[in-house]
């Protein structure tokens, strides 16, 4: 005993360069990366050990995307890193144990193949530093080069930030895709003051998660790219508008606007540039409408919520009726590389119009869910295959949806489409924000279609009759197909019901919320034909048309099916076949989950 302890206070010793990266964006806290830090910081306390060389031991990070594997942990001894992935907090000791003490990492829980897959393929510049810096202090972002940006602009003119940012190419990424430099110039030459600079991180759209990473896991990009935004228009006010369902985002948020303070790079004469600038947070209710420009803006001035007509824009008449320029948080987070690499580099990656990366909240029936940046132009296929690791439980990829609760459906025969901008629009669909959601065979399209389309009626602000009233009868449609009471004729409704209110409605939501439903009767209507024609939901989803039975050629009278069944529909015994008792069944789909070798149906 004695000697083993010797050796393990002349190993503590050795560890002089030691560094814990833990994941704790939303997910990995989710996922327990708390507990795991906790754990981490007690082992390491136990064992005497503490950095000699760097500030901290464990690091808290942003999110590095990969969610489907956290919680994902780095460490990094002595300049070499390795990255566990699953991590418990009963693992950490094993981990401190033989890893750190004995410098023999945990082989089993290392990450394989499919995480190095997964980040290889992107190019990062919003997630760079994700996952890789304490986002609650603003030294670990000055010392990767943050607030450089901020710098170098007071040596330029605002008009030259504008032709830098125009020149790169850079497109908003709040949905419509606008051209950054170009709002920014029409909002500099308007008349009024004071300007205001608002970030967008409202977020509604259900299954996205982008900008609350990139606020969660890089805030200081944010208010960088604000800053940046503020000289180059003229204004000395920024206001941060972000959903109260983001606490931790806003916490990160409110940490980065004091430290930058403390530093002076906001309040007044920052930098000593003789420029004064600074940064409010409003707390929206978590209205998806409240994410449109002009709703937003009303909700910052107190009143409810609701879009108006345009023109006037906002850059000509904004908040408090002022010029005002409304940005996207990955746009603003994209300015501070911009600035200091140059508008020639940030365009050379893309497309001829789509410059730069973009990123997506990959969820649905994929392997590796999570968050990923890619360079416009990169294929559907190379994200979903390459990166996302392809279908789960190798089922057949059927479509993708991108663009948010008011983007359409891609089918699997356009894999190989490239993703920009205009090919997404070319197709029915379009960028949005950056959810992209994956549907396998067993997605029912007019089911998913009904999903989208209800989200948007419960959002919509009942301002104009088409939307508010037009979203409602479209989804009494697709209910009573879904619910196998289909007419002739409903399928040429709810087109036309859909082109009218695309046509007539006031803003963004009304104009694109029938959007999944008519590109999945463009793609896919054979299935809306089988819901109504033949009473037969193709993917098994909508429960009112499935019909449960064994196939008795496939059954293997294991009686996987019996033990699931909860309302005893399932005839079987030993060395027989099962037999499906209509009059019994439910339509749970328990025995369909539970049949190992697909011989229900
Ligand atoms: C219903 C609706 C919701 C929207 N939600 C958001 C949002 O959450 N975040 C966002 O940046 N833009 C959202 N937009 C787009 C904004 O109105 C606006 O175009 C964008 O913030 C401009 O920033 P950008 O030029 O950087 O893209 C939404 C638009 C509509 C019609
Ligand atoms: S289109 Fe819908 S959300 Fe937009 S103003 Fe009209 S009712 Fe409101
Ligand atoms: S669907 Fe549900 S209720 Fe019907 S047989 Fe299967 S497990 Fe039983």
């Amino acid at each position: 005993m004695p000697a083993k302890k010797t050796t393990k206070k002349a190993r503590t010793a050795d560890i002089k360069d030691l560094v814990i990266r833990v994941c704790v964006g939303t997910g990995g806290l989710a996922a327990g990366s708390q507990e795991v830090i906790d754990e981490f910081d007690r082992q390491l306390k136990s064992h005497g050990i503490t950095a000699e060389i760097v500030k901290k031991c464990v690091n808290k990070t942003g999110c590095r995307g990969f969610c489907a594997k956290d919680v994902l942990a780095d460490v990094i001894l002595n300049g070499k890193s390795e990255t566990y992935q699953l991590i418990t907090p009963e693992m950490v000791g094993r981990i401190v144990d033989e890893h750190i003490l004995n410098n023999e990492p945990v082989k089993e829980w290392l990450v394989g193949p499919e995480y190095h897959a997964f980040h290889d393929r992107q190019t990062k510049i919003l997630l760079k530093h994700c996952g890789h810096i304490d986002p609650e202090d603003i030294d670990a972002y000055i010392n990767i080069g943050g607030y450089e940006g901020a710098r170098k602009i007071f040596s330029l003119e605002p008009s030259e930030v504008i032709e830098e940012v125009r020149a790169s190419g850079l497109r908003g990424r709040g949905g419509a895709g606008f051209l950054t430099g170009l709002k920014w110039d029409l909002c500099s030459k308007a008349e009024g003051t004071p300007k205001y600079i608002i970030c967008n991180a409202d977020e509604g759209d259900p299954g996205a998660f982008m900008d609350r990473s990139v606020i969660e896991g890089n805030p200081h990009a944010v208010i960088e790219g604000m800053i940046i935004g503020g000289y180059a228009i003229g204004s000395n006010y920024g206001y941060v508008y972000i959903r109260a369902e983001y606490p931790l985002a806003i916490h990160r948020l409110k940490i980065a606007i004091a430290d930058a303070r403390k530093h002076r790079l906001l309040g007044k004469n920052i930098l000593k540039s003789g420029f004064d600038f600074d940064i409010r947070i409003k707390e929206g209710a978590g209205a998806f409408i409240c994410g449109e420009e002009t709703a937003l803006i009303a909700s910052i001035e107190g009143k409810r919520g609701m879009p108006r007509s345009k023109p006037p824009f906002p850059a000509n008449k904004g908040l408090w009726g002022k010029p005002t320029i409304i940005n996207n948080v990955e746009t603003l987070a994209n300015l501070p590389a911009i600035i200091t690499s140059g508008a020639k580099w940030f365009s050379s990656i893309g497309t001829e119009k789509s410059k730069g990366t973009k990123v997506f909240a990959l969820t649905g029936r994929i392997k590796n869910t999570g968050l990923i940046e890619v360079p416009m132009g990169i294929s559907l296929k190379e994200i979903i295959y390459d990166i996302g690791g392809g279908c789960e439980k190798n089922r057949k990829l059927k479509a993708v949806q991108t663009g948010g609760p008011s983007g359409g459906c891609i089918p699997a025969s356009h894999i190989d489409m490239p993703v920009d901008y205009e090919s997404l629009t070319a197709i029915g669909s379009m960028m949005g924000s950056g959810g992209m959601v994956v549907m396998d065979e067993t997605t029912c399209m007019v089911d998913m279609s009904k999903f989208f389309l209800s989200f948007t009626g419960n959002e919509s602000c009942g301002k104009c009759t088409p939307c508010r009233i037009g979203t409602k009868r479209m989804l009494e449609v697709l209910n009573r197909i879904t619910e196998g009471k289909g007419k002739e004729g409903d399928i040429e409704l709810l087109t036309e019901l859909g082109n009218d209110i695309k046509q007539s409605s006031l803003c963004g939501l009304g104009m694109s919320a029938p959007n999944p439903v008519l590109s999945t009767i463009n793609f896919f209507r054979d299935e809306y034909e089988a819901h109504i024609k033949d009473g037969v939901c193709p993917a098994g989803v909508c429960k009112a048309l499935r019909r449960y039975t064994v196939n008795a050629d496939i059954c293997r009278m294991c009686g996987k099916c019996y033990s699931a069944c909860p309302s005893g529909a399932i005839a079987w015994e030993k060395k027989q076949k099962a037999v499906i008792d209509k009059s019994k069944c439910i339509k749970c789909g328990a025995c369909y989950e539970a049949c190992p070798f697909n011989s229900i149906f």
